[in-house]
């Protein structure tokens, strides 16, 4: 039996992972995230989670919350397998915008947090044997995005990830990222990057004209490639930033408007 951490498994793409690595069967998913009614939303629309996912609440920019589910994890599985840093925080802006406590925020959930898990849970990965580390980071990372807290946060994910993917692999651990465009989850509602559902529609509208597949992302599309990279089919794959953005990085305007 696999035993597999993510966290934000309640929502949108962590919980896409959750769903898919359950289907695949032989894998605990032990999935944390701070709101208990985001869980049970996530158990009303996949009753068949309930009892086959172990949902627990906990903050990940909160050391002393780390360091239970690392003690927790001892205690009742006492190794891991898989670690999917994926709850991730967005608030729209640049300097102007966003001010220190909000950019500590930003960093804290998606740059300091995924550090701090890794290390908290690294007796419990060496005991695996073949682990995968998974870092969820963005298509925001290599390019100024909405936010520039987001986007530099991103980019030391990245960082981190092939700077551990180096200094991890004499473990077998495999560490690597995955790096979505526009993927439609309550993340940008939620984060208040758009005001109500109707400007979320036309931004995603407006969006998928520039992803040369067609369509912006759903989370089953980065789900796919994550559980790849926690699969023994990857045992070879590591430190690899990886896109998963329907071509939108490679978008080119003058192309479209010749072949239109
Ligand atoms: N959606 C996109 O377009 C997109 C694109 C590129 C990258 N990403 C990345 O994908 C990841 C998942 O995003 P999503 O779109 O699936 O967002 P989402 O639907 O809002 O889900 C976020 C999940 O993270 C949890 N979470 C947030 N802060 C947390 C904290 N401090 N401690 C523990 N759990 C926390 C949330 O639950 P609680 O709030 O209950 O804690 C929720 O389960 C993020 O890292 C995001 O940056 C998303």
């Amino acid at each position: 039996m696999k035993h597999i951490l993510i966290t934000g498994g309640s929502s949108g793409i962590g919980l896409a992972i959750a769903k898919k690595l359950m289907e695949e069967g032989n894998r605990k998913v032990i999935s944390l995230s701070r709101s208990q009614e985001k869980i049970e939303r996530a158990l009303f629309t996949h009753p068949e989670m309930e009892g086959e996912v172990d949902f627990i609440t906990g903050d990940v920019s909160k050391a002393g919350d780390c360091q239970k589910v690392a003690g927790y994890l001892k205690d009742r599985y006492g190794k891991l397998d898989g670690l999917v840093n994926n709850a991730g925080m967005l608030t729209a802006g640049g300097i102007h915008d966003i001010d220190y406590e909000l950019w500590k925020a930003n960093l804290d959930i998606n740059l300091n947090a995924p550090y701090l898990l890794t290390q908290m849970m690294l007796p419990l990965l060496k005991a695996s044997g073949n682990a995968s580390v998974v870092n969820i980071s963005s298509v925001a990372s290599r390019i100024p995005g909405r936010s520039i807290a987001y986007s530099v946060s991103k980019a030391g994910l990245d960082m981190i990830t092939e700077f551990l993917a180096g200094e991890l692999g004499p473990y077998q651990i495999r560490v690597n990222a995955v790096n979505p465009g526009l993927v439609e989850t309550p993340l940008h509602l939620d984060s208040k990057v758009v005001d109500d559902e109707s400007m979320y529609r036309e931004m995603l509208a407006k969006s998928a004209g520039k992803y040369p597949i067609g369509r912006i992302g759903k989370p089953e599309d980065i789900a796919q490639m994550v559980c790849f990279l926690l699969s023994e089919k990857a045992s070879w794959v590591t430190g690899s930033i990886i896109r998963v953005d329907g071509g939108s990085s490679v978008f080119n305007e003058i192309l479209k408007r010749k072949n239109r």
